[in-house]
């Protein structure tokens, strides 16, 4: 979390750091600050959106520009409030160096006493300013290292995670970038260099990028750069084509990021499969995994470790991988594992997925599996991302950059992802080749059926409108439907702040059937499967307790007009199939519900998207 941005070049650094940032915001938006050199340092920043930092920006305009280098930062606040005083970047006492972060210092306090007995003030409540200060005594302490010497050496006393980037009107031509945990990519253009937490803000300059590693540095002049470890070793690295285009994180007619991004479902279930799903041989290829494959198919037992909605899609692959390929399959948060001295081995397998490839807790876990011996897959979205690249081998989701913090197509491109490791993992074992070519048909069916659901966007945005007061929401299914029902309630609560539960419908009698009312809507998600018939019951007790009922049901069954008070009809699929399409609904509700309310649901409070903090 947290958004960060340098240039340094020939242009105007101030409107390129900002534009940067706006590319960034959905990475934390609780303040924004820029910081340029032109002779001497000129710092702007304060609390609220880059938005509202640009305002302030007409007013010291004039201070502003000239200047070719520079630094800025988007803050998701860990440490200190979101406030003028916390946001970045942060100068040390003499105003001559400064310097954006993202990540946390873990040992700041004590940096801070032994800076402060050194006669340091302190401006901020944050852990990255012991970082400036720190930089700042290690220069007075031995005048003759440069800026990449003193930061080099302060960062041996640190612990923690960091991205950063740091000028110094002292060296007034040199940015100098460390990474330990958290991304920061280079942009190569003609004469000029990006610095970025993704490649966001860069694409539009440049296509030529590297991502560097952890623990690495990189100095960064108009005329070149140079990538070091952090201890002063020297490493080579390669120059990625970036490819996504500037359309793609631009929001193209819609209101929102969200709305583009549930919209854009069909054309991603497209991507995903292509090239992947052979129809006429009725195989998959799946080119990432393929060197692995007959290891991930003698495996004793997968874990899936992921976060949030990835976690949900992890969910669904269990159901898939063990329905089709037999292989149990255990799905564990990555925060959980990470600390729980998980029982792993060299006959493991340990997928983790990430949308982001960035998430701290799944990287760590992944960390943590390679250690144990496991052999460990990605699935990323973001290609060339830290999970993607650790990892041994695995699969990118293809679903295109995804700005809106609450993620949706990632997780159904998630969701095909797993499906056709499962049909994979099949192949020769459990199923035969008929089961697998039918299933692939399916699955190539899902975008049209996928668009069909998108079609209902006004029904379901009039019964948003009936229902966005309410305070509460329960979300139940069944089987594959569970986790989508889970899916459903986050997708709610992150964007609307509505408070809702997702459960399995069985489950429901155990505890939260205590909570309905009048004023409870709950969500069945009722598709015909080979639950069905218990669902309806489940409805009927839902009934019988004046709850609210909403169902997402297929086309054509009449039975559930007469149960439910609104129905949202969506094609027919196979129960593995159903998640790709009942979520799409949920997506809808929850987008629709939020707008309703007035909240901004591209950038939910106290969210970011990239998680790169524990
Ligand atoms: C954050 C985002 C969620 C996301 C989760 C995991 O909490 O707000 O939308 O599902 O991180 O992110 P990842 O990038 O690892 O999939």
């Amino acid at each position: 979390m947290c958004g960060i941005v340098g240039y340094i070049g020939k242009r105007e650094a101030a409107p390129l750091l900002l534009n940067g940032l706006r590319r960034l915001e959905y990475r934390g938006y609780d303040s924004a600050g820029i910081a340029v050199l032109n002779g001497a340092l000129s710092v702007v920043k304060q609390k609220g959106s880059v938005g509202d930092l640009e305002n302030a920006l007409q007013e010291s305009g004039e201070r502003l520009s000239g200047a070719t280098i520079g630094i800025a930062h988007t803050r998701w606040a860990t440490h200190g409030d979101p406030s003028d005083r916390n946001a970045h970047p942060h100068l040390n006492n003499a105003g001559d160096i400064a310097l954006i972060h993202n990540g946390i210092i873990e040992n700041h306090a004590a940096l801070r006493l032994e800076l402060s007995s050194h006669g340091y003030t302190f401006n901020s409540a944050t852990d990255t300013e012991v970082l400036v200060h720190l930089i700042d005594r290690m220069w007075k302490d031995e005048p003759s290292l440069n800026l990449e010497g003193a930061v080099r050496r302060a960062l041996r006393h640190v612990e923690g995670a960091y991205g950063l980037c740091v000028i110094s009107s002292r060296e007034p031509g040199t940015l100098v970038v460390a990474r330990k945990g958290s991304p920061l990519v280079l942009g190569l253009g003609d004469g000029e260099y990006f610095v970025a937490s993704d490649a966001a803000p860069i694409v539009e300059h440049t296509r030529k990028v590297v991502y560097l590693g952890d623990g690495e540095m990189a100095v960064v002049t108009a005329e070149g750069y140079t990538v070091k470890t952090v201890e002063n070793i020297e490493t080579e690295k390669l120059i990625t084509e970036l490819d996504f285009e500037l359309g793609e994180i631009e929001k193209g007619g819609f209101e929102h990021f969200m709305l583009k991004e549930i919209f854009e479902q069909p054309d991603v279930m497209h991507d995903v499969m292509r090239g992947r799903v052979r129809l006429e041989e009725g195989r998959v290829r799946l080119g990432g995994i393929e060197d692995y494959l007959d290891r991930l198919k003698q495996a004793r037992r997968i874990v899936i470790c992921a976060c949030g909605t990835s976690w949900h899609a992890g969910l669904i692959g269990e159901y898939l991988i063990e329905e089709f390929a037999r292989i149990p399959v255990e799905v564990d948060y990555a925060s959980e594992f990470r600390y729980r001295n998980p029982i792993v081995g060299t006959d493991d397998v340990v997928i983790v997925i990430s949308q982001s490839g960035e998430t701290a807790d799944t990287l760590a876990a992944l960390r943590a599996a390679k250690e144990k011996g496991a052999l460990v897959m990605g699935i990323c979205n973001v290609v060339g991302s830290t999970i993607a690249r650790e990892t041994l081998c695995g699969m990118y989701t293809h679903a295109g950059p995804e700005v809106g913090v609450a993620s949706t197509k990632a997780f159904t491109a998630q969701v095909i992802v797993l499906y056709m490791l499962a049909l994979a993992l099949s192949k020769g074992r459990t199923i035969s080749h008929d089961e697998i070519a039918l299933n692939l048909r399916e699955l190539t069916r899902v975008p049209e059926k996928a668009a069909r659901i998108l079609e209902l966007d006004s029904q379901i945005k009039s019964i948003a409108e009936i229902f966005k007061d309410a305070k509460n929401f329960l979300y139940l299914g069944r089987g594959y439907n569970f986790p989508v029902a889970l899916e459903g309630a986050l997708k709610l609560k992150e964007i609307s702040y509505i408070h809702a539960e997702g459960y399995p419908a069985a489950e429901m009698k155990h505890g939260p059937i205590a909570l309905i009312d009048e004023d409870m809507p709950v969500i069945f998600i009722a598709t015909r499967d080979s639950t069905y018939t218990k669902i309806l019951s489940n409805i009927e007790e839902v009934r019988s307790r004046k709850g609210r009922v909403i169902a997402i049901a297929n086309d054509g069954d009449q039975e559930i007009s007469s149960l439910a008070e609104h129905v949202i009809y969506i094609p027919q699929a196979t129960g593995p199939i159903m998640p790709l399409l009942t979520v799409i609904p949920l997506q809808l509700l929850a987008y629709h519900i939020a707008t309703f309310r007035g909240c901004n649901v591209d950038r939910p409070r106290n969210l970011a998207k990239s998680v790169t903090v524990e």
